[in-house]
């Protein structure tokens, strides 16, 4: 399996378990199932709501004597409503508590966007903070502190264009070291890879199979990446899956990339994917698929009563 090399050294296996929508009910077996198979990357959040059930899943395959705690590689993410200076803290030591563990190999600033404290999500002015109120220095400098203390082996960030990594990096002290954004075949974000290439800020991509399981009425008629007949033709050339595809493609790429799955068999599958090599014409053809889409449009964080638009995000 590739690796992505941080600068002091330090690896992320490139493809990991993704938990975003993982049921608590589910995902304290996929994450043991994903460890047994050989996963060695779990990717969590404290918005997911489930890292009290990761952590069980962790806690089973090292008690089991399946992995030690240093072979694996585990990221979670701070959420909006901790982004003052004096709630950075405390907000990775809950998720610490919940996944049961001493570190985080990664943490991420999870959006460029502040609630104020204990909003899960803001839908009125009143439960917003603006830029002023909590600039990303603030944020940042607090993320640095949680590096300083070992808490987080790497920081970085997720959902930040360019013009808020260039914010980050010119507040000082350690650059993030990496991007974590939504990226497939629909939207291969070629201008801000090279910009983190540039940069030296290594990259995830989440929703590489599209999200499927976030789809509802309001999204019926989004595009389907799991049903591209360019992809399904490549996928049949290889003998492979269209999911297996779609995880190679961000592999080739050097980009680590985190499907979700609480199924046995996808769990399995996509880490097969290590083994699935694209060649310069199927790379071709997917650079030219044709659709452009997000299908995690940020909409929700930037309704008529917030401070915050859509180019903050994506512009
Ligand atoms: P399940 O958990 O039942 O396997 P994304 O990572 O883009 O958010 O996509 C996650 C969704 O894709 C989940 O609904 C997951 O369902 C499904 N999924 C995961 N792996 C595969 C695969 N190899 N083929 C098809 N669907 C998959």
């Amino acid at each position: 399996m590739k690796n992505l090399t941080f600068e002091n050294g330090d690896r992320m296996p490139i493809i990991g378990l993704g938990t975003w929508k993982s049921e608590p009910g589910q995902v304290k077996q996929a994450v043991y199932w994903a460890i047994e198979s050989g996963y060695r990357h779990l990717d969590c959040a404290a918005v997911y709501q489930n890292e009290k059930e990761v952590g069980e899943g962790i806690a089973q395959a090292i008690n089991e004597g399946l992995v030690e705690r240093e072979e694996l590689f585990v990221t979670s993410k701070l959420w909006n409503n901790s982004h003052k200076y004096e709630d950075v803290k405390p907000a990775l030591e809950k998720t610490l508590s919940d996944l049961g563990l001493d570190y985080v190999d990664l943490y991420l600033i999870h959006w460029p966007i502040s609630f104020k404290r204990g909003i899960g999500f803001a839908k009125t002015r009143d439960e917003f903070y603006t830029y002023l109120d909590v600039p990303l220095t603030q944020t940042w400098e607090g993320m640095q502190h949680l590096k300083s203390l070992g808490l987080a082996k790497h920081i970085g960030v997720s959902n930040f264009n360019q013009a808020k990594l260039r914010e980050v990096m010119n507040i000082g002290g350690q650059k993030p070291e990496m991007n974590q954004v939504e990226m497939h075949p629909y939207l291969p974000q070629k201008a801000l890879v090279q910009f983190c290439r540039e940069n030296g800020i290594l990259m995830t991509a989440y929703s590489p199979l599209g999200s499927p399981d976030s789809r509802n009425e309001s999204h019926k008629n989004d595009p389907v990446l799991l049903k591209d007949p360019v992809i399904e033709l490549i996928a049949k050339k290889h003998g492979a899956s269209i999911g297996q595809v779609l995880i190679a493609w961000s592999v080739a790429r050097d980009i680590a990339v985190i499907p979700k799955s609480t199924n046995q068999g996808r769990i399995k599958e996509n880490l097969a994917a290590a083994k699935l090599k694209l060649d310069q014409n199927d790379l071709m053809e997917l650079d030219d698929i044709g659709v452009d889409f997000r299908f995690i449009n940020g909409k929700f964080f930037t309704g008529p009563e917030s401070p915050y638009k859509l180019s903050d995000l994506f512009g």
